[in-house]
């Protein structure tokens, strides 16, 4: 077949092509191993010079124009193609949207923010310390003498200080309470949330922990305004009316007279719950700042009062919310904040904790 014909009939193949699979069919009858342009191609080289030179650019014109039909046509069935598509497939913008991967708040820090807001509606403002703290903050100012248990090395994290400004890892957050007075004057009414560190590790002990402290200085304050308080607070905060209180007389060598603070317990479905008058258990340290203290920090102990209180917020957390070991919250398993986490949107009120 003259490569004229040839081109007439393959241009008719090429338009006839229905699909891409039968125009592929049609590109490998023609220009694939054994294509009949192929063919024609290769018969140039048993040619003499003369014919060649006629032959060649013809069959050579013939391949360009028939890759080129080849290309417009696939183009043109690919148009076809994805018009038909367009024609026939809706996107149904009404259906909602997958969820996003939202994180979860972790117990210690939603805690954190209810004890926040609960003293915030009490009248208490937020206040802070440094967690890397100096020896007299942490010990001497608060009346902790050299001899207390509390300074040895095998509870407390020393860190490189200097001979007479020896470091430590705060070991509570009643430093706090030192540097408020110092920093401020009264009538002073402040929480002071954060990590403590304990050279501490088994069920129930984490060498780092949550605390959080209460000062409140003023003039005639009383036992009856800590005793009202900490009531208050533990309604809101455990979302219920039937908790009862025991102050039991104790020693911190910062308060005096010095309380520990037992809360009534019942059962619940076979857990242990905060309310009600089964039993006692011991949530918080608290008593009246102790003179010296508040001397300490520049200010007239007859002039000015207050009282104190601490207790972990760790501790609170497992009890409102039922975990029961310690160590998990700070494993970092995703699978535990997933089950105890909070969304964002469970905010805290002083009315209802965060069940409203
Ligand atoms: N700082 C004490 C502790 O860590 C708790 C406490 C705070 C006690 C304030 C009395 C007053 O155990």
């Amino acid at each position: 077949m003259s490569p004229h014909d040839l081109q007439t009939r393959l241009a008719a193949d090429i338009a006839d092509a229905p699909d891409l699979g039968a125009l592929e069919s049609v590109r490998v009858a023609a220009l694939g191993k054994s294509g009949s342009v192929t063919a024609l191609l290769k018969s140039l080289g048993a040619m003499d010079a003369d014919s060649r030179a006629v032959e060649g650019p013809r069959i050579h014109a013939l391949r360009e124009a028939v890759t080129a039909a080849l290309a417009a046509k696939k183009a043109a069935l690919e148009d076809a193609d994805l018009a038909k598509r367009l024609a026939t497939e809706h996107v149904d913008l009404s259906l909602p949207a997958p969820d996003p991967l939202r994180g979860s708040i972790h117990p210690v820090s939603q805690v954190m923010d209810e004890l926040t807001e609960i003293f915030a509606d009490l009248g208490f403002a937020v206040a802070e310390g440094p967690e890397v703290e100096d020896d007299w903050h942490n010990f001497t100012a608060l009346n902790i003498p050299e001899t207390h248990p509390a300074r040895a090395m095998h509870d407390t994290f020393y860190l490189s200080g200097t001979q007479d400004h020896p470091m430590v890892l705060r070991t509570h957050t009643s430093p706090v309470q030192i540097r408020t007075m110092m920093a401020e004057s009264p009538p002073l009414r402040v929480i002071a949330p954060g990590r403590v560190y304990r050279s501490d590790s088994d069920a129930t002990h984490t060498p780092m922990f949550h605390q959080i402290e209460g000062l409140v200085i003023d003039r005639k304050i009383h036992m009856g305004h800590l005793k009202w308080t900490l009531e208050t607070f533990l309604k809101a905060f455990f979302e219920r009316d039937d908790i009862v209180l025991r102050l039991r007389p104790s020693y911190f060598p910062f308060t005096e007279p010095s309380a520990e603070v037992d809360v009534g317990w019942s059962m619940d479905r076979g857990r242990r719950v905060v309310g009600g008058s089964e039993g006692w258990m011991e949530v918080l340290g608290a008593g009246m700042v102790h003179p010296r203290v508040i001397a300490n920090c520049g200010l007239d102990p007859d002039e000015w009062q207050g009282f104190a209180f601490g207790t972990g917020v760790d501790r609170l957390a497992m009890l409102k919310y039922g975990m029961d070991d310690l160590r998990a919250f700070f494993d970092g398993d995703l699978r535990w904040i997933r089950h105890y986490g909070f969304s964002f949107l469970d905010v805290p009120t002083l009315s209802g904790g965060v069940g409203a």
